[in-house]
């Protein structure tokens, strides 16, 4: 396997942060990362079914087992999400237009208000196959910097909000310098997904909760939910990923609603790297969605961090801490400590299909790790009968192994290809239509 690590993510990252926020994290890569497979600590994994006198079941795990896990995971993790219903949301169609990408598209322009008075909204992009004889399956995931991005449709609405930084796509001082449309089209495949009969969704996390490293928890979902007084989350309260997730379950329910159009029954949530924890933890807490797929996402996402490899939690906490919620930064350097790991978040998903995603030249991500995690969740699919993961061995690059939870490791960088969004279609071909594959 290439264990060149990733510098060039995390290290625009830390660069960023040394330029705007004036912290002391360095543009290199941090000093004390673990790239060294023989100095992984021994490690013990919390046990994911907990071995009393009678025998797990079924039943045990969903009533008691699964809960119990979401609550260690809100209160350790990723906080806990408010559960009262936003009463002042409302859903405005801005714009439609049935010839979309070569007329093979009904493009759809929606704007989710959340709080009419904070100018608070969330601007979904819907893209859905035309001619199709039943509602399509649909993906959905969040963008970083807007929907625009994903594709150089020119009818897309530029979003106007606050961005975080990129010169390699023109943002600077939060502002965009030259015209973003489309730069991230290849980690969006629309063409293709629209051919294969697959509806796309997408928003910019941005609209939910600001990626400002400078977070107050003050221009996001959060005030919504504060008690009289309050300004920001308490310690086991929800952080930016779990605004996030919680913005995902929102476009969730607009698409469930739009049955005629979208199986309600058939919509995966997909998401790269910090989009990715952000779309692990979505799926696990709303099983409305039927298939999860975590691209990269690595620490705090699907990796497991017992094993102290690539990125750690203290790596994290500058400059991206508010993603947690408070308590998670407790355990900085304290990992074997944590009372939960990522194959419990994994496991959360269970019986629903899965797929994890790594790329060679993402070490940082830890793809073994995620590897590790993938395999320690497969127990919980096996209580449904289901197959988990195919393999206890970590396949070489670009041979993608498909149970229940799927699993790749694809040459290359961190970063969405259309390789991975093959095997997303493949799996989602399987496992959402019941179409089989050549391995079948
Ligand atoms: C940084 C961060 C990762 C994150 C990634 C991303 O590299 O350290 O945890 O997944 O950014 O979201 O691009």
């Amino acid at each position: 396997m290439i264990t060149t690590p990733r510098l060039q993510a995390h290290s625009i990252e830390t660069l960023i942060v040394g330029l705007f926020a004036m912290t002391t994290v360095s543009a290199a890569e941090p000093p004390d990362t673990n790239y060294d497979e023989s100095k992984v600590p021994d490690y013990q994994l919390p046990p994911l079914i907990q071995s009393d006198a009678s025998p797990p079941t079924r039943e045990s795990w969903r009533q008691t087992r699964r809960p119990q896990l979401q609550s260690l995971l809100e209160e350790y993790v990723y906080g806990k999400t408010p559960r009262t219903a936003l009463e002042s949301i409302d859903y405005r169609l801005e714009e439609l237009d049935a010839t979309a990408l070569n007329r093979g598209a009904t493009r759809k322009q929606v704007r989710i208000l959340l709080d009419p008075e904070a100018d608070l909204a969330i601007d979904l992009l819907l893209y859905i196959p035309n001619g199709a004889d039943s509602p399509s399956p649909c993906f959905v995931g969040l963008n970083f910097y807007g929907n625009q991005t994903i594709h150089p449709d020119p009818e897309i609405k530029i979003n106007p909000r606050w961005m975080r930084g990129n010169r390699d796509i023109g943002i600077v001082g939060n502002r965009a310098t030259k015209d973003t449309r489309g730069v991230y089209q290849e980690r969006w495949q629309a063409e293709k997904l629209i051919d294969r009969g697959y509806a796309l969704a997408t928003a910019y996390c941005g609209d939910i909760d600001p990626d400002n490293y400078q977070h107050d928890y003050a221009d996001g979902v959060h005030p919504l939910f504060y008690q009289p007084g309050q300004t920001k989350p308490g310690p086991g309260e929800w952080g930016t990923i779990g605004a996030w997730a919680w913005g995902l379950s929102r476009i969730l329910d607009y698409l469930i609603a739009e049955e005629h159009q979208i199986h309600p029954q058939q919509i995966a949530v997909m998401g790269h790297s910090r989009l990715g924890k952000t779309a692990l933890w979505a799926g696990a807490q709303d099983e409305r969605f039927a298939l999860v797929i975590s691209n990269n996402s690595g620490c705090g996402g699907a990796s497991l961090y017992r094993r102290e490899f690539g990125e750690r939690i203290h790596h994290m906490i500058r400059p991206v801490g508010y993603w947690f919620c408070l308590n998670h930064a407790q355990f900085a350097q304290r990992e074997q400590e944590l009372p939960v790991d990522q194959h419990m978040l994994l496991a959360l998903v269970a019986p629903r299909p899965l797929y994890i995603a790594s790329a060679t030249r993402d070490q940082w991500a830890d793809p073994r790790g995620e590897f590790l995690a993938a395999l320690a969740a497969s127990p919980a699919y096996h209580l449904y009968g289901k197959s988990g993961l195919p393999s206890e061995t970590m396949p070489p690059p670009n041979q993608p192994q498909h149970g229940t939870i799927g699993y790749h490791l694809r040459d290359g960088d961190h970063a969405v290809t259309e390789y991975d969004w093959d095997q997303y279609l493949r799996f989602a071909d399987r496992h959402l239509l019941g179409k089989p594959t050549e391995s079948d």
